[in-house]
């Protein structure tokens, strides 16, 4: 009688690690294809990836490669009213000046959701 309850609590300790592995798996495989996520919270990430590097976490520039390519400050609120979010998208889909183009690398949502999130970063 012992051994199938040792038995049975075992089996129940499986099937939740089953579940859990189950349900993590599926999560991790949602973020990745950008599932689940608000536009907003794949642009962070998109402009993490792929632009920070140039631009700054902030997006005020002072990075590095800042002094080779010298980008805008973005947090820049007169900047930002000057450029239209279609103008945004079309220079980082097709490039400008020092910034290559992200067409090939980046689909179009995620070039509006980046381009959504560097909306945000204005001060
Ligand atoms: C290699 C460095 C580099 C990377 C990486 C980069 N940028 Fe840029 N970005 C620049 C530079 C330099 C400019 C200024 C271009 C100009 O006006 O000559 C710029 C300009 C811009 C502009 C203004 C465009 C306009 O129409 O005036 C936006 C918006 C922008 N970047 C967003 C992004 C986003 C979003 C990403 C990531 C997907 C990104 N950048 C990645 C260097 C970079």
């Amino acid at each position: 009688m012992k051994r199938v309850k040792v038995f049975v609590s075992l089996a129940a300790v499986c099937l939740f690690a089953a579940a859990a592995a189950v349900s993590s798996v599926s999560t991790a495989a949602e973020t990745k294809k950008g599932k689940g996520q608000s536009p907003l919270e794949r642009g962070r990430e998109v402009y993490a990836a792929n632009c920070g590097r140039c631009h700054g976490a902030d997006g005020a520039g002072h990075t590095r490669m800042a002094e080779i390519v010298e980008p805008p400050d973005m947090t820049d609120a007169a900047w930002q009213r000057q450029r239209s979010t279609s103008r945004m998208v079309a220079s980082v889909a097709n490039g400008r000046g020092q910034m290559p183009a992200f067409k090939k690398k980046l689909s179009r949502p995620e070039i509006a959701a980046a381009v959504a999130y560097v909306r945000t970063l204005k001060r």
